[in-house]
């Protein structure tokens, strides 16, 4: 793809410089598809600070990996890092995030990282697929069990100051990167390929391409997505993010949310930029996903509180998009009667679509942009959309959007 200098004057970066490593620790492979787990863990451990770790041979993982602590390490990812397609063991060994309780195989740390090397990460993700489709078992929490489980190749958190770049991540089992974190970060991740393609009739379910959860100052850039959920997905207080110059085919779009499913939790997006992107046979274009309000204080489905706020989708063009290149819902897999009694009360506003142009898969008729909100949603403006179905006609379905004279269409009311 692109070379490792293509992203430093991208992106402007300052971490590569700064590490000044003296260390180099090469990882060799164990014969026969041993499990390489320890002598990544002990390269981790032996040069996690002002170091180089080198991956540059075949390596079956088959033990969790736990890498923190790192400070000024670059990390050359040339080889093929491949962890091993046993639903049974990895279910109650990988480890439990705190989201939707995903779990990942690898959870990396550390501040001043820096990933590259063109390599691929191989999450052998068929066999999750497969028993998908046959045993449903997404838990309470839509994600994993200790009985099921379907691990992230990669998560980075708690960290700041990490550039990623230059990498191909294949078949994950669930969500492809994601980006947790308690305190103020920034991260960068440039030049990747992201490919989760099931050999079956069994779709690549729950792909997403990046999950960005309790994270700030995030930039992705200039990547391919293939896969089978959100391209880009902004989980609860997701802030200050720039997406850019991706090319996502047979996702959900690049989604805000969802958000507001815990009562009593406050979530909040704010302040994300997104620009250029090329939505290929996408279930949805530009997207916003909030809960409706619940009545009881302990749902796990609507209830939450918090805000969505100054979101900018700009120069997005899709081809064979399904459901609205534009959609905007505050009663996300809420029922129209509950949301009608208790509307969300998660507020959407500050919302922008600059030049969202291209034509529907048809699947939705006509219908090619749907922006429904519970509670009013505010200043909510599009220009520049050109927008069409096969048929040639366009419906615009709006639904208590306090600024329609600001949107550059006609809205017609929902009718259902
Ligand atoms: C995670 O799973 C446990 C049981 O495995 C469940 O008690 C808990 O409610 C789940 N978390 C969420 C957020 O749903
Ligand atoms: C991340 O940081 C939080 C807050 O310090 C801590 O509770 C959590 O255990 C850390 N996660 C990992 C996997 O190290
Ligand atoms: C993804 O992988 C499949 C199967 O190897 C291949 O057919 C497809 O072209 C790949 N897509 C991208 C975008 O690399
Ligand atoms: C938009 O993104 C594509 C990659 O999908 C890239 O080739 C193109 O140069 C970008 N355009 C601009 C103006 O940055
Ligand atoms: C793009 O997505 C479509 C629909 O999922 C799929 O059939 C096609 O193979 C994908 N193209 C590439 C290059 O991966
Ligand atoms: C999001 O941030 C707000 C404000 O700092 C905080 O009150 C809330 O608990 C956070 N929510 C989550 C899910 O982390
Ligand atoms: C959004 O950006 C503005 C301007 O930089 C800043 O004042 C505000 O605090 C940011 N909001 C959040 C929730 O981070
Ligand atoms: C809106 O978000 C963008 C992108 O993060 C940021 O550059 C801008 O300062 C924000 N504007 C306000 C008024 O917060
Ligand atoms: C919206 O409807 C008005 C009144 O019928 C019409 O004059 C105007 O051209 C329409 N605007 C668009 C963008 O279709």
């Amino acid at each position: 793809m692109f070379s490792l200098l293509y992203c430093v004057a991208l992106l402007g970066t300052t971490v590569l410089a700064s590490t000044g490593e003296t260390k180099t620790c090469t990882v060799a492979h164990l014969p026969g598809r041993q499990d390489d787990g320890a002598s990544i863990r002990a390269a981790f451990k032996e040069c996690s600070h002002d170091a180089k770790i080198v991956l540059d041979q075949y390596y079956s993982v088959d033990s969790l990996l736990v890498t923190t602590g790192l400070r000024n390490v670059e990390v050359e990812l040339s080889g093929t890092l491949q962890y091993t397609p046993d639903i049974a063991k990895w279910s109650p060994d990988s480890l439990f995030l705190v989201y939707q309780n995903t779990t990942t195989f690898w959870f990396l740390s550390g501040t001043n990282v820096h990933i590259y090397g063109g390599g691929t990460i191989d999450g052998n993700g068929q066999v999750w697929y497969d028993a998908l489709a046959s045993n449903h078992d997404t838990g309470t929490a839509g994600s994993s069990t200790t009985s099921f489980a379907r691990p992230v190749p990669l998560t980075i958190g708690n960290s700041s100051n990490v550039l990623v770049e230059d990498l191909n991540q294949i078949n994950s089992p669930n969500w492809v990167l994601t980006h947790l974190l308690i305190f103020y970060q920034s991260a960068q991740y440039c030049s990747l390929s992201i490919n989760a393609s099931s050999y079956s009739s069994n779709p690549a379910a729950n792909s997403d391409g990046w999950d960005i959860y309790r994270s700030s100052f995030v930039t992705i850039t200039d990547s391919v997505i293939n896969n089978d959920d959100d391209c880009v997905s902004f989980k609860p207080n997701s802030t200050n993010i720039v997406v850019s110059n991706l090319w996502c085919n047979g996702s959900h779009g690049i989604s805000v949310g969802s958000l507001g499913q815990y009562a009593g939790e406050t979530d909040i997006v704010a302040n994300v930029s997104v620009r250029n992107i090329t939505m290929m046979h996408a279930q949805n274009g530009a997207r916003i996903k909030v809960f409706g309000g619940n009545p009881s204080p302990t749902s796990t489905s609507g209830g939450g509180t918090g805000f969505v706020k100054n979101i900018t989708f700009e120069d997005f063009f899709g081809s064979k998009v399904d459901i609205d290149s534009s959609d905007v819902r505050q009663c996300y897999e809420t029922d129209a009667t509950t949301c009608a009694e208790f509307p969300s009360k998660l507020t959407i506003s500050d919302v922008h679509f600059i030049n969202v142009k291209g034509t529907s898969s048809g699947a939705e008729g006509a219908v090619v942009v749907d922006i429904e909100c519970s509670e009013e949603c505010e200043d909510i403006t599009a220009v520049g959309t050109d927008l069409n179905s096969p048929s040639g006609s366009a419906e615009f379905v709006c639904m208590n959007v306090a600024s329609t004279a600001e949107l550059d269409f006609n809205c017609t009311t929902p009718s259902d």
